[in-house]
């Protein structure tokens, strides 16, 4: 039962005291949230992983690119001289834990179109910025090429460093983000040709078209934001005159330009914490997170935006019985889903990481 599984999850805290640090993302289940030391969206995350001061294990409740987001950060070369080269163990709990828009973009598909890209256009003028949701593999490649990292609340500030280091950006793997992103600094869609690792030539693209773009977007998406649709909008605004609609910038544009207010998950709640009792909002964002910000907001009339569940599947992955599971593991010595990023790929990714880190 849920409670067993809390008393032994409770057990190895105790006997790991402060060595220990539960992250959980905002999309975790409630029993989940309930134990996590600390939660957040993806760039808090980062930051928790990054202070991680005295702990010695992270348990990541989470997918696995935050897992190795941490592990990156957590181990980077000042704190592990500041704990005498003693490194933090992150632990996911259930390693099928993935996330489906990371998998769009593999390293070779992202190397094979810049390669592509530099017998049409001069790459040294090209910035790589990839999401967070990504391999390090990828954002290893970003750090080697001057690039930058960005999450889903700091997508703006990114793409205006990268536009001040040159004149054209790629983007990858969540072309919305990127398209909501750039539209709203006043990039014409004409200049955002979308790149298909799966098409014959050029991501599908004429040489035209790459040489006057602006932002080169990845044909990757999230499954459960791009289940929201406009007659999602349509049908709250008909059904509940009045209502807001709250949107993550990871949904697809449509949706996103009838949207009142976005933001990432930590703003998302930020906007509903901040409004007046009685407000009404429709939230276009993972199941899980509108649920809970319905019980923690009786005072205000929540909706989920979609008529239909959106919900992560692998978010979902990370419960009770496997935390309990990999927590027990850890407290005897035999740890299991420990997440180790080679130390090449996480230098690279850590000179990525840490231009985030600055741009917020
Ligand atoms: P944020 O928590 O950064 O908004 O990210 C949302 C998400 O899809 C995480 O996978
Ligand atoms: Fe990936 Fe979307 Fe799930 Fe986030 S919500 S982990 S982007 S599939």
């Amino acid at each position: 039962s849920n409670d067993e599984l809390q008393q032994r999850i409770d057990k190895v805290r105790q006997q790991l005291g402060s060595r220990l640090l539960i992250l959980g993302h905002h999309y975790q289940q409630d029993e989940v949230i309930a134990l996590a030391d600390l939660s957040g969206d993806s760039y808090q995350l980062s930051q928790m992983a990054a202070a991680s001061a005295d702990c010695r294990y992270i348990a990541f409740c989470g997918v696995h690119f935050m897992a190795e987001t941490a592990d990156i950060l957590a181990n980077r070369p000042e704190k592990l001289a500041e704990r005498h080269g003693e490194r933090v163990q992150v632990v996911l709990p259930d390693l099928a834990a993935g996330c489906s828009m990371a998998d769009m973009a593999g390293i070779r598909q992202i190397e094979s179109a810049w390669d592509q890209l530099a017998e049409v256009i001069d790459t040294e003028d090209i910035t790589p910025v990839t999401y967070i949701n990504s391999a390090a593999s990828l954002k290893a490649f970003v750090g080697r090429h001057g690039g930058i990292v960005c999450t889903s609340s700091n997508a703006k500030a990114a793409l205006e460093w990268a536009f001040a280091r040159t004149s054209r950006v790629m983007f990858f793997p969540d072309q919305h983000l990127g398209r909501n992103t750039a539209t709203g600094m006043g990039i014409p869609l004409e200049q955002m040709p979308v790149w298909d690792p799966y098409a014959d030539e050029l991501g599908g693209s004429t040489e035209e078209q790459i040489q006057t773009s602006r932002v080169i977007l990845w044909k990757g998406h999230c499954s459960v934001h791009q289940m929201f649709r406009p007659e999602h909008v349509a049908l709250a605004r008909k059904n509940h005159p009045g209502i807001k609609i709250l949107v993550h910038p990871e949904c697809p544009r449509e949706v996103f330009e009838l949207a009142d207010e976005s933001g990432s998950t930590g703003k998302i709640i930020k906007t509903v914490e901040a409004a007046p009792p009685g407000t009404k909002w429709s939230i276009g964002t993972e199941l899980h997170l509108v649920n809970r910000l319905k019980q923690q907001h009786p005072e205000q009339e929540i909706h989920f935006l979609s008529p239909v569940v959106c919900m992560c599947a692998t978010m979902y992955r990370i419960d009770l019985a496997h935390l309990a599971w990999s927590l027990e593991n850890l407290a005897v010595g035999t740890p299991v889903n420990i997440i180790e990023v080679d130390e090449e790929t996480s230098k690279w990714s850590l000179v990525a990481l840490e231009r985030m880190l600055e741009v917020q």
